[in-house]
């Protein structure tokens, strides 16, 4: 085979080894535009899995490139005066230039041709190769070219950065520094890669670039005012750029490369050409590398062209995008870094180190114990006061808010259970919330309660507004009370246009097929087209819904629930005026956010005013209608927040969507704690975090990276009503109180855990 690569740097160079190893009678032809020893750029981090993989390919080049490498295992964190440290994270770097140059030599003595000092011609130039491959990097012109077929997503980011490099030693520890300036916080990466070399890259948001001046500076006046910035961690050490190609003052914005094809008749996309990795994540050179092998072999093992380069594509996608997911995290984190400078240092190092979420909790407990556990005495600490001798984790230390403590920082979420007859609760509620009391949760919600039988959502809803309901619920509330540590909270609503509709299990949000019920709403919105024309509210039933809101307040108040929590979310009536899609009102209740705040502000302050002052109230929300463009967006959501906040609302409970039929959600992994995270640190509101959380390691990554203050779990509380108490069995945590009638159940468990894992050696 011919092949001629376009583009010598990590990936090209990596694929002509790779092909010529396979077949030495291959021929080979690399086109770059460089100089052999005129490489830009300077460290390249690599991990152990990478090495192990580079090992298989070709001992040769790999055994020179670990022979090169700069290990390091810790990671220091620079902030507000204090360095912090943990440990076990174990990198490699080695130089740019010193990788090519391995690279080099041992492609030209495998027979590769190596043409330097040569730009690359238009692809059809190399019409006696039998593929071309692009490996010209992240402005790959070979991709443009061809970019009807390749179809490239290039995202620009929003960050400034320069890749610069010093003699400051390093060596010691991957290090982030973050700086306060006049102009803006500015933050470096630097990573040692050789014995007198580290790698400093200086980053900030684009505001802050202009405000210090940069886009109106010079290379050399760039470097000067980063030397002056950064003096205390330089230590009379210099600063260098080895870019002086680009045009300008060097500075760039990251640009992260997707594309929908990577190959095209006989030509392939490699590398950054193909798709980017934000060095945040340190992985660029790493994902050419082993794309390139993995290239190389299936061209090898394939039967032609085009279905290697299917498998090739198909192999290397999902490995692109799982870290293409975590670098967006973390260049995400890194634009929004200005959010979390209110964090104390422990908990901003924490959210530092989980920002990509691909290191948890557990991950961080394995890599340095004793850093962790510090944190999690720190977290404790702050919570209650006292320096604990022995360290709990997040989710088992008390929360406390106006009068009410909770035990920990679990809660049942609310959970409709469509078993009520005109909204009163029965055997089922009874043992439903019993047994999610028992469970070990600090907090459980009741269901969505309504104020009135016309604010049901189905004839199986719950209600608070007659007396035979108060009497069911005392019972509830009661049991909780004598039996648990549980605290218990009455979620109160009102469907509006999504009333009057079939249970859960039967078609959802659909009409009754018979007996329906009027339904309001602020504006003439029907919740589809199948669902019935509300009417729109006039002055005098906001009025009538007010007092309904304060009436099941009141009695909420009498039978005793802890916590109360308005609805105002899943487009229900409160929610309906909150979102644009279904708000329509000219009045002073529609348009602008403040307006269509106005009347569940209005609900709220009622509801306070006859709600116990020692109890609190919170708030749930959909943070995101995930309806483009006209929907509330999580930058909205930040804004709702701060109204109920300033309003005396005590917690925002962060859910989304489910506003409109329009809406297409992005699912996930604990999928909408990035908007409580939001909330939480722009508005300065604690939080309760919701939506696809589901294993203890996630409950105390969330609560420890101050992303919420509390964590509720929905579907997970349907097959577990124990959740919590198992939680603490699998993390060996003792501290938790079960029934007495249960305390054999209690010892067996954590007697069979502790033979699990004598036998699994894992003590
Ligand atoms: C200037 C620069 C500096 C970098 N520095 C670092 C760093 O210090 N640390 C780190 O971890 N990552 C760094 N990166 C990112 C990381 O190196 C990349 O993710 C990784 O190199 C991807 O490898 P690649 O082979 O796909 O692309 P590249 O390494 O970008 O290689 C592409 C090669 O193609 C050549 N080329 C491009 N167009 C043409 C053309 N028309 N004709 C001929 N040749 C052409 C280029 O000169 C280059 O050598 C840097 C990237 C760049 C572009
Ligand atoms: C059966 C069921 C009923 C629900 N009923 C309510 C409700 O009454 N009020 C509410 O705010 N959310 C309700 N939700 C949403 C949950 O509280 C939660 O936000 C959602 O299920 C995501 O959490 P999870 O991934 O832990 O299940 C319900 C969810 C389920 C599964």
């Amino acid at each position: 085979m011919r092949a001629a690569v376009l583009g010598g740097g990590p990936g090209g160079l990596n694929f002509a080894i790779s092909l010529k190893l396979r077949d030495a009678s291959h021929d080979v032809l690399v086109v770059e535009r460089n100089k052999p020893d005129d490489t830009f750029g300077w460290g390249v981090v690599l991990s152990d899995e990478t090495l192990g993989n580079l090992h298989t390919n070709d001992p040769v080049s790999s055994k020179a490139i670990r022979d090169s490498f700069v290990y390091w295992d810790d990671i220091a964190v620079h902030y507000r005066g204090v360095v912090m440290r943990s440990g076990g994270h174990g990198f490699s770097g080695i130089g740019r230039k010193r990788l090519l140059n391995i690279l080099q030599d041992r492609a030209r003595s495998l027979g590769v041709k190596i043409e330097f000092e040569t730009e690359a011609a238009p692809v059809d130039s190399y019409k006696d190769f039998d593929i071309v491959v692009g490996a010209d990097g992240v402005n790959s012109r070979v991709r443009a070219a061809y970019a009807d077929a390749f179809k490239p997503d290039i995202d620009v980011r929003a960050c400034k950065y320069i890749w610069l490099g010093t003699h400051q030693k390093f060596d010691d520890a991957f290090t982030f520094i973050f700086e306060e300036t006049e102009h803006g916080w500015i933050w470096v990466h630097a990573y040692q890669f050789d014995a007198d070399t580290a790698t400093f890259i200086v980053e900030c948001s684009e505001e802050t670039w202009r405000r210090a001046g940069f886009d109106r500076m010079n290379i050399e006046e760039t470097i000067a005012a980063c030397e002056k910035i950064f003096a205390r961690n330089l230590g009379g050490h210099k600063l260098m750029s080895n870019a002086r190609h680009l045009r300008g003052s060097a500075w760039l914005n990251f640009n992260r490369v997707l594309c929908e094809r990577w190959s095209h008749k006989n030509i392939v996309l490699l590398g950054d050409a193909a798709a980017t990795a934000h060095f945040s994540v340190g992985s660029g050179s790493k994902l050419a590398m082993e794309s390139a092998i993995a290239l190389a072999s299936y061209l090898d093992s394939e039967p032609d062209i085009t279905s290697a380069f299917r498998r090739y594509e198909e192999e290397r996608r999902l490995e692109v995008l799982r870290l293409q997911n975590a670098a967006r995290n973390s260049t995400e984190w890194f634009e929004d870094v200005e959010r979390y400078f209110d964090l104390d240092p422990v908990q901003f190092n924490y959210s530092l180190l989980t920002r990509s979420q691909r290191i948890s909790h557990e991950n961080l407990r394995q890599r340095d114990p004793q850093w962790l556990s510090g944190a999690e005495k720190w977290f404790e600490q702050r919570a209650t006061g006292h320096v604990p001798n022995l360290a709990r984790p997040p989710m088992f230390v008390p929360f406390r808010v106006r009068g009410v403590e909770l035990a920990n920082r679990v809660c049942v979420s609310p959970m409709a259970q469509y078993r009520a007859k005109d909204g009163t609760p029965n055997e089922w509620h009874f043992v439903h919330y019993a047994e999610r009391a028992k469970g070990g949760a600090g907090l459980v919600f009741t269901e969505m309660t309504c104020v009135s039988p016309e604010g049901r959502i189905s004839p199986g809803c719950t209600g608070l507004y007659a007396p035979e309901h108060a009497g069911a619920w005392r019972r509830i509330v009661e049991f909780v009370h004598a039996e648990t540590d549980a605290k218990i909270a009455i979620q109160l609503g009102h469907s509006g246009a999504k009333g009057s509709t079939q249970l859960g299990w039967e078609e959802s949000d659909a009409p009754l097929e018979s007996g329906n019920w009027p339904v309001l709403a602020p504006s003439a919105v029907p919740w589809s087209a199948q669902n019935q024309m509300p009417r729109e509210m006039t002055r005098a039933d906001m009025d009538l819904i007010r007092e309904q809101f304060v009436r099941s307040a009141e009695m909420a108040a009498l039978i005793g629930f802890d916590w109360l929590e308005l609805h105002y979310a899943h487009g229900y009536l409160m929610s309906s005026f909150i979102t644009p899609i279904t708000n329509r009102r000219t009045d002073e209740y529609g348009g602008t956010l403040e307006n269509r705040m106005r009347f569940p502000l209005e609900v709220f302050r009622a509801v306070r005013k006859v709600w116990p002052d020692e109890k609190p109230i919170s708030v749930r929300i959909s943070a995101h209608d995930w309806v483009a463009p006209d929907g509330v967006r999580p930058q909205n959501a930040v804004e709702i927040a701060r109204l109920l906040r300033e309003a005396g609302v005590d917690l925002i409970d962060v859910s989304a969507g489910q506003t409109s039929t329009r809406a297409r959600p992005v699912y996930g992994r604990m999928f909408q704690t990035p908007f409580s995270d939001r909330i939480r640190n722009e508005a300065g509101v604690a939080t309760l975090a919701v939506g696809n959380i589901y294993e203890p390691d996630h409950v105390n990554s969330i609560l420890m990276a101050g992303r919420a203050d509390l964590v509720c779990l929905a579907r997970p509380h349907l097959s577990d009503p124990y959740w919590t108490l198992h939680a603490a069995a699998e993390l060996r945590y003792d501290g938790m109180k079960w029934p007495k009638p249960y305390w054999p159940g209690r010892d067996q468990l954590y007697r069979l855990k502790s033979r699990s894992e004598a036998m699994t050696g894992k003590v």
